[in-house]
């Protein structure tokens, strides 16, 4: 996902842009780029790669510096990663930088050539530089607003315009943008972790809101010039936070982290020993009028919405269909009134998440969004939002997120049954309970992770892994799946361990080793029987399961013993090994954890 930044104020710009983007390095990025306007005009330096070459070729320039500009981390949507599909783009009166989809740029990019435009890039975001400049008429937010009434797609954007110095101009739809506030100097940016060394006050920017960003002031108007005063807001969390903290990668920090934001998450929701998700106006009486719910979302959000699912159809009865995002939408569902269509996203920015969230509200449909980052699309757009309050989550690799969103759909699915009637108010307060143990537990599990180090070890070499559970072990096995895939680049598959014998065990050779989840005693037996069915086939077993259960080594390779709860909540438990497993065979294989190949940490394209 591209990353944006802007600055006006009388710092060098040059440095302060860098610095800015260096905090965005995270989002994923193949080239990066800056523009500067100062009283000779607009000065553009970009290059493919990471930003040590941008800074080596604004080196070599030493007057390439000012008090206003704009830069940019692509993630390549339209045209491969070089130097000359970077941003900014544009010409000698207008730059920009973009980070969005522009889905009609085929056809503005033929207008323009019929106006005489040349293109040298291959990408979207030039026909927006190109059309700023064809109708320029003096006034940018004018100008602005005529091309943003011309373009579809997802953008926020940063523009310098020649002719208006010491000004960055700056608009959004569907991606993110905030405006930063600091003493005599203005920031632009994709979120506040950018500029939070600069300021932590700043504004969320709406839906094709423009602004003129001056040193010391910051217009906002409407497409149609109307100026519109925003409510400030303090980043609650500082740069600190959003460093590893002494930990050699975000991700474990993320990990090691999970105790505490599940206390922050779950804490304030918990009144006299029950659930309460009444601040987001779930009340009983909307619990209990619900007739279906949809837990839709991607990735790692998605393998959260399972858990939910397993968990709410369990103790509340009520059927709940899990969706991945980019599916629902496509699907024609069949949602309406009195459904429930709970969106789970980390970022509130992922394009697939929101245009299901748009799909299920246009079909009448109520929405809960479950969300870490604050006056996100997606927490704005749901009907009701509850945040989830794991800080910052810089890895791309998602945990601590994942532990959180769990932790609600707990919460949730409580309340769920308690308004339900399916379970009594002493059951609700025991199982809440259950809940507010789980951080401790988490800790004492952190305490054993060398043994996770250890069987990395074991795993590093491996060309494909099995991941196997039932139930509620199958859909965590997914979440296991998935983590290491993404940051180990190990091929993985989770399987419902049932199902293994109708084919999938053909892949089981000799030393191939299998992760089996079993934390469900209702559900021991039969799967400690599919664990000996690929053990006696030759697998590298690690056996997942309760601290007091033993397991013969001629079962089990290796056990891994996580501490008992009730078995509902042994997934926040059962995870950690295997985010741990995952993160060290990455470490072992000296692949960078944090920001793997190919991944954005916010996938707000479709
Ligand atoms: C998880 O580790 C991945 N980074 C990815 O699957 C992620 O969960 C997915 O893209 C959804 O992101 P979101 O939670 O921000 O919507």
């Amino acid at each position: 996902m591209c990353g944006i930044v802007g600055y006006v104020g009388s710092r060098n710009c040059t440095k302060v842009l860098l610095d800015a983007l260096s905090k965005l390095e995270y989002r994923g990025y193949d080239s990066a780029g800056i523009a500067i306007l100062d009283n000779s005009g607009i000065k553009v330096k970009k290059t493919h790669g990471k930003l040590e070459m941008l800074r080596e070729l604004i080196r070599k320039s030493p007057d390439f510096t000012g008090n206003c500009g704009i830069g940019h981390t692509r993630w390549a949507t339209h045209g491969e990663p070089s130097d000359v599909n970077s941003h900014p783009h544009g010409n000698a009166r207008v730059s920009i930088v973009h980070n969005g989809i522009i889905e009609n740029y085929k056809k503005i990019k033929a207008f323009l050539e019929s106006k005489g435009y040349d293109f040298e890039s291959q990408t979207d975001t030039e026909t927006v530089a190109k059309l700023l400049d064809y109708y320029y008429n003096g006034d940018p937010t004018e100008t602005i607003a005529k091309v943003i009434g011309e373009i579809e797609g997802s953008y926020a954007l940063g523009i310098i315009f020649k002719d208006h110095p010491e000004t960055v101009y700056a608009v959004r739809k569907d991606s993110p943008l905030i405006v930063g506030v600091g003493e005599s100097e203005s920031f632009i940016a994709s979120d506040v972790t950018a500029i939070l060394s600069y300021t932590n006050k700043y504004y969320m920017l709406d839906e094709n809101e423009i602004v003129t960003l001056k040193a010391d002031k910051i217009t906002i108007t409407d497409i149609h010039g109307i100026e519109i005063h925003k409510e400030l807001k303090i980043a609650d969390w500082d740069l600190e936070d959003a460093k590893k903290g002494g930990y050699e990668h975000f991700m474990l920090k993320e990990i090691h982290e999970q105790p505490t934001a599940v206390k922050t998450t779950i804490t304030p929701r918990i009144i006299d020993g029950m659930p309460c998700l009444d601040e987001c106006g779930l009340t009983i009486e909307k619990l209990n009028s619900y007739n279906n719910i949809f837990i839709v979302a991607c990735g790692t959000a998605m393998h959260a919405g399972l858990v939910g699912k397993y968990v709410v159809e369990k103790i509340a009865r009520i059927p709940v269909n899990v969706d991945i995002a980019s599916e629902f939408r496509y699907r024609d569902p069949i949602v309406g009134e009195n459904d429930l269509v709970i969106l789970v996203s980390q970022s509130g920015e992922t394009a697939d998440t929101k245009e299901a969230l748009r799909l299920a509200k246009s079909k009448g449909a109520e929405t809960l969004a479950i969300v870490n980052v604050k006056g996100s699309a997606i927490a704005r757009e749901a009907d009701m939002v509850i945040y989830t309050h794991a800080g910052p989550e810089i890895s791309v690799a998602s945990t601590k997120a994942y532990m959180v969103q769990i932790a609600v759909l707990y919460l949730f699915a409580f309340e769920l049954a308690y308004a339900k009637g399916t379970i009594s108010e002493e059951e609700c307060k025991r199982l809440t309970n259950v809940l507010t143990e789980i951080p401790d537990k988490i800790e004492a599990i952190l305490e054993t992770q060398s043994k996770c180090q250890y069987i990395a070890t074991q795993l590093v070499n491996a060309d494909s892994l099995l991941y196997i559970g039932r139930g509620l072990d199958y859909a965590l096995s997914m979440e296991g799946s998935l983590k290491l895939k993404e940051i180990s680049y190990i091929h993985s598959e989770s399987y419902a361990a049932g199902e293994l014998k109708h084919g999938t065990i053909s892949l089981v050779t000799n030393e191939m080793p299998v992760i089996a989840v079993v934390t469900q005693r209702d559900l021991y037996d039969k799967t400690f029987s599919n664990v000996v069915e690929v053990k006696t086939r030759g697998a590298k077993v690690i056996f997942v399961t309760h601290d007091y259960i033993n397991v013969s080594d001629d079962v089990a390779d290796y056990k891994i013993g996580v501490p008992t709860v009730d078995d509902l909540l042994m997934p926040m438990l059962a995870v950690v090994p295997l985010q741990l497993i995952a993160y060290y065979t990455s470490v072992a294989k000296g692949i960078d954890v944090d920001k793997p190949r190919n991944l954005a940490k916010s996938v707000t394209v479709e």
